[in-house]
C-alpha cells in the first residue's frame, strides 16, 4: 500500500440533488441481494480500466491503487458464487492472469515491483485463496491452480519474518528503499497468519498451524494483539517502528482490517481444529475487537472505520477496509456454524447491509453508495472503496446458503508441494513476561493512544 500517513482524500459532492431511488434491499433474500449486488458491481465496473480502450488490465483508475484491485477481485468471486453469475468470470480471470507476476505469486510484477509492500501482494493472495475456496473456473490449463498461487504467496512471504529486530514480525514494506522498511507491521504479519490458517484447513496440514500459532504468540508478546486488564476483548494495534533492533513503543492506530485478517485467520484455525476452544476463545476476542471499535451505536450498529470516520478524514484506502471485514464475518459464519461466533458475525453483517443499501441511493444513477451506513440515506460520498464495502457485507447476508469453502479433500485442487512450506520460526522476543495471565512484563512498552495518529501535519 502506498504510504497513507499525510495523503488524505475526502471527495464530497454538494452539487447533486439527492435522488431517492436506493437499493432496495431484502437481507437474506438471494434475488434480492443478487440484484443489489448487480447494481453496485455496474458502479465498481465505472472505475475499472481493464474494460476501456487501451486500459490495464486488472488495473482501477487512479487513485485507486493496486491491492485495492485484489480486494474488490475477491469480493466479485464470491458474487459469482454467491449468486451464480458468470457474467463477469472471464474480466476476473484475466485480471488474476494479468497481475499475478511471472511466479505466479503476486512479486516481480509489471509497473508494482519497485512499489509493492507485503499487504500489496497479500491482498492479491487472499484472492487466489477465494478462487481456490470457492472453486472459481481456472483461467488457462497451462497455469498453476489458484490453491498453488496463494501457497507460493504464503511461500514469498513468509521467509520475510524478521527475527532480528523485535524477536519476530514482518516489515511493512518489502523493499529497503521505501519508506515504512523500518517499520513492523500488523496487516503484513497478521496477513501471513491469515494465509497460514486458510491454507491449514485447506492442505490438511499442521504446519500451517504450528507457524500461525508462533505468529500469534509474537503478535500478543509485541502488544500487537493486547488485552488491556479489564476487557474481554482484543485491541488489534497497527505496529510499531524498529528503534535499535527494539519495538519498544507500538503505533495504537486501531484499524479494521488489521481486525478482519487476524478474524480470517483465527475462524479457519478454529473449523481445522474441529473447535478447539484454544482458537474459539481467541476469536472469540477478535470479534470482540470490531464490537468495541467498529459499530457505530448512535447510528444502528453498523460498521464504521473508527481511526478515521469520526473526523471524515478516511482515504481511499481505507474507505476500502471494511470490504474485508464483511468477507471474514462471513468465514465466521461458515466456519464456526451455530455458535455464539456465528451469530454475532451475522448480526453485524444484517445491521449493516440494511444500513448499506440505504447508503447506496447517490449520484447520477441513484445507486452510488455512500460512506456513512448509519444515516438512513446517501452521505455524499463515493468511491471504489465504498462499492466494494456495500457490495461485501450485502452478498455477505446470503452466507448460510453458500457451500463450505473447498479443501483439497473436497472440492479443491491438490497443492503439489505441501510438504516444502515454509515454517515461521519461534519467536526470539527480547520482551519476557513474567505471567502471561496478567500480561506482567519486565520491559517498558509503550502503547500510544494518539487517536488522530495518520492527520497531523495536514
Ligand atoms: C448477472 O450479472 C449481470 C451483471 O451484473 C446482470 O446484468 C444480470 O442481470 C445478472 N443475471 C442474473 C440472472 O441475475
Ligand atoms: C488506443 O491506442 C491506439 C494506438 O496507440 C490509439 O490510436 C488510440 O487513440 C488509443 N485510444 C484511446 C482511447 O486512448
Ligand atoms: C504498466 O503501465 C503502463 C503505463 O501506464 C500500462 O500501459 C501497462 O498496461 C501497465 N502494465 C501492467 C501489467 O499493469
Ligand atoms: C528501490 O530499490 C529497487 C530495487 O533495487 C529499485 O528498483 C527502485 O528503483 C528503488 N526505488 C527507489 C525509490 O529508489
Ligand atoms: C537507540 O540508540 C541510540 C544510540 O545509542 C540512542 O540514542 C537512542 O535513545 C536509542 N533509542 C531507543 C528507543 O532506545
Ligand atoms: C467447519 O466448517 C464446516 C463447513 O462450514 C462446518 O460444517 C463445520 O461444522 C465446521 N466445524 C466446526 C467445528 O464448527
Ligand atoms: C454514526 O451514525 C450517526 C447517525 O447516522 C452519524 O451522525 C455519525 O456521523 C456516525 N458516526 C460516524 C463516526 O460515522
Ligand atoms: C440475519 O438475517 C437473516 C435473513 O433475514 C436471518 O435469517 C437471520 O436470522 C439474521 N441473523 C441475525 C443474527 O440477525
Ligand atoms: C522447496 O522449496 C525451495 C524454495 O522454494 C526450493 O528451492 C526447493 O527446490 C524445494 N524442494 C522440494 C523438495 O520441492
Amino acid at each position: 500500500m502506498k504510504f497513507s500517513k499525510t495523503h488524505i482524500t475526502t471527495t464530497l459532492i454538494t452539487s447533486f440533488a439527492l435522488l431517492t431511488n436506493a437499493i432496495d434491499l431484502e437481507i437474506g433474500n438471494k434475488d434480492s441481494v443478487c440484484n443489489a449486488a448487480t447494481d453496485i458491481t455496474k458502479g465498481i465496473m465505472d472505475y475499472y480500466l481493464g474494460i476501456r480502450e487501451n486500459g490495464t488490465i486488472g488495473m482501477f483508475q487512479q487513485p485507486y491503487y493496486w491491492w485495492e484491485s485484489g480486494l474488490a477481485f475477491g469480493g466479485m468471486i464470491d458474487t459469482w458464487k454467491f449468486c451464480n453469475n458468470d457474467t463477469y468470470v472471464s474480466i476476473i480471470q484475466d485480471a488474476i492472469n494479468a497481475q499475478k507476476g511471472p511466479h505466479n505469486d503476486f512479486t516481480d510484477v509489471t509497473n508494482q515491483t519497485d512499489v509493492e509492500a507485503n499487504d500489496d501482494q497479500l491482498f492479491w493472495g487472499f484472492t487466489v485463496m477465494e478462487a481456490a475456496e470457492r472453486d472459481f473456473p481456472n483461467n488457462n490449463d497451462n497455469d498453476p491452480s489458484y490453491a498453488q498461487m496463494a501457497l507460493d504467496v504464503y511461500n514469498s512471504m513468509a521467509p520475510r519474518w524478521d527475527s532480528d529486530n523485535c524477536g519476530g514480525g514482518l516489515r511493512w514494506q518489502i523493499l529497503s528503499n521505501m519508506s515504512g522498511w523500518d517499520y513492523k507491521s500488523t496487516i503484513a504479519t497478521s496477513g501471513v497468519y491469515a494465509l497460514a490458517g486458510r491454507l491449514a484447513r485447506y492442505t490438511n496440514n499442521d504446519d500451517f498451524i504450528k507457524s500461525a500459532d508462533r505468529i500469534l504468540r509474537w503478535m500478543k508478546q509485541s502488544m500487537f494483539v493486547y488485552q488491556k486488564d479489564d476487557q474481554d476483548f482484543y485491541t488489534v494495534n497497527d505496529g510499531a517502528e524498529i528503534e535499535n533492533g527494539s519495538c519498544a513503543v507500538v503505533n495504537g492506530a486501531v484499524w479494521s482490517y488489521n481486525f478482519a485478517t487476524m478474524i480470517m485467520g483465527t475462524a479457519y484455525l478454529y473449523n481445522t481444529t474441529n473447535g478447539d476452544s484454544k482458537w474459539g476463545n481467541e476469536l472469540d476476542k477478535f470479534i470482540g475487537g470490531v464490537e468495541h471499535y467498529m459499530l457505530n451505536t448512535t447510528g444502528n450498529n453498523v460498521l464504521f472505520e473508527y481511526q478515521c470516520d469520526q473526523w471524515n478524514r478516511c482515504n481511499n484506502d481505507q474507505r476500502a477496509f471494511r470490504a474485508i471485514v464483511a468477507r471474514v464475518l462471513g468465514n465466521v459464519v461458515q466456519l464456526a456454524p451455530n455458535t455464539g461466533y456465528a451469530s454475532r458475525a451475522m448480526k453485524i453483517i444484517n445491521d449493516s447491509a440494511e444500513g448499506a443499501a440505504q447508503a447506496c441511493s447517490g449520484g447520477s444513477d441513484g445507486k452510488t453508495c455512500g460512506i456513512n451506513w448509519g444515516v438512513n440515506g446517501w452521505d455524499g460520498m463515493y468511491g471504489l472503496g465504498e462499492q466494494i464495502a456495500a457490495l461485501e457485507v450485502i452478498q455477505n447476508t446470503l452466507i448460510e446458503q453458500v457451500p463450505a469453502p473447498c479443501t483439497e479433500d473436497t472440492c479443491g485442487e491438490d497443492v503439489d508441494d505441501d510438504d516444502n512450506i515454509s515454517t515461521i520460526p519461534v519467536p526470539t522476543s527480547t520482551r519476557v513476561f513474567t505471567d502471561v495471565h496478567t500480561k506482567t512484563h519486565v520491559e517498558t512498552v509503550t502503547i500510544s493512544t494518539i487517536d488522530e495518529v495518520f492527520y497531523t501535519g495536514n
